[in-house]
């Protein structure tokens, strides 16, 4: 049977990042993304500032994401945007223009959870990507988010862990400025440590119960050793940056990954795929690769482009949401919070 056409527009606002992407069915045609230069100035998302730049960002970058897939409005079947959770002042210019555009074409509005999204990226039919069969344990981890999570399908997810306290990357991002490495600090770290020693300097870890994982404590036991080590040695940080790295570097990912050990311990599901910004992180990967080979894992980890925020992921969804007729009306409310 002959498929109807499909090409659907997704847009991606939640935090610091303007994204447009289309895509024909699963296959991703363009992914185009503004990076919001303006926070690292300021060591972190000045949320007023994202929601100007998404405005100004917005029109261009859709523009730009139908002229690169060689289309035009009026060939789109439908629009996929963020409803949340995320900053709610950007979340609300991409959903507003989502929705502008939808009455407009007068064709259906998808709303998509951005979480979920980060881990359908592996579902895109792409050349790189293995689709994990279900169920499958999945790992969000970004900059707002650290979560486990169980996948039965591809929008039935339960969260099985989570940090009780900071999210992985603002660990990353909050280290990082500590020691002078401007936002986000999490790819900085990542590339600083390949030079580095990573048993230089120890942290501890946090004894957190069950699946949940903690962040705070290693990040405030970092600052007090960097404040101390300055105190004797004003260069420290200049003179060991690339072993300060590693050795943090090393204790954040231990955290996550004696987790996600535990979840595949406790569920007996040893299919693994990971998501958000920080699943770019060579040392995880590195790890995780590890585990296919050691405990017979399988482990879906995405192209890097598909790491960090993207219209892809929410095109993805939104073409799942599509196979379903799972449409939204225009009154749906973005929103900062917003369960699975
Ligand atoms: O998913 P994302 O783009 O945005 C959120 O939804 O938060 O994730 C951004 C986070 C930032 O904290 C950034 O420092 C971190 O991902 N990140 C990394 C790496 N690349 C991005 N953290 C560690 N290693 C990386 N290679
Ligand atoms: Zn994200």
């Amino acid at each position: 049977m002959k498929q109807k056409p499909c090409y659907i527009l997704g847009i991606e606002s939640s935090c610091d990042d303007t994204a447009a992407s289309i895509l024909n069915h699963n296959k991703v045609l363009s992914n185009c993304i503004t990076n919001q230069k303006i926070h690292t100035e300021y060591g972190g998302v000045v949320p007023e500032l994202a929601s100007r730049a998404h405005q100004s960002n917005i029109v261009p970058v859709v523009d730009f994401a139908l002229k690169k897939a060689k289309i035009q409005c009026k060939d789109l079947s439908a629009i996929a945007f963020t409803q949340g959770p995320g900053l709610l002042g950007s979340l609300l210019v991409g959903g507003s223009f989502a929705k502008s555009m939808s009455l407009g074409l007068n064709i259906p509005l998808i709303a998509v959870h951005h979480m979920q999204a980060h881990l359908l990226v592996h579902f895109i039919k792409s050349k790189e990507i293995i689709p994990p069969s279900f169920p499958f344990i999945g790992v969000n981890i970004s900059g707002g988010h650290t979560q486990i999570i169980l996948v039965n399908d591809y929008f039935k997810m339960k969260v099985i862990g989570s940090t009780i306290d900071d999210a992985i990357g603002e660990a990353f991002d909050k280290c990082g400025k500590l020691i002078g490495l401007k936002y986000p600090a999490g790819p900085e770290i990542d590339r600083l440590s390949q030079n580095g020693n990573s048993y230089r300097f120890e942290f501890p870890i946090p004894k957190v119960n069950n699946l949940n994982v903690s962040y705070s404590g290693v990040k405030t036991a970092f600052m007090n050793f960097i404040i101390k080590e300055k105190q004797n040695n004003l260069k420290f940080v200049q003179e060991n940056i690339n072993d300060i790295c590693a050795s943090i570097q090393k204790i954040l990912i231990k955290i996550i990954f004696q987790k996600i050990n535990l979840a595949v311990k406790e569920t007996g599901i040893k299919t693994v795929a990971i998501g958000g910004g920080v699943s770019a992180n060579s040392e995880l990967r590195k790890l995780l690769k590890n585990q296919t080979e050691i405990n017979k894992w399988n482990v879906h980890i995405p192209p890097i482009e598909y790491t960090t925020d993207n219209g892809a992921m929410i095109g993805i969804a939104g073409y799942y949401k599509w196979r379903e007729n799972n449409f939204t009306s225009l009154s749906t409310p973005s929103q900062a919070r917003i369960d699975f």
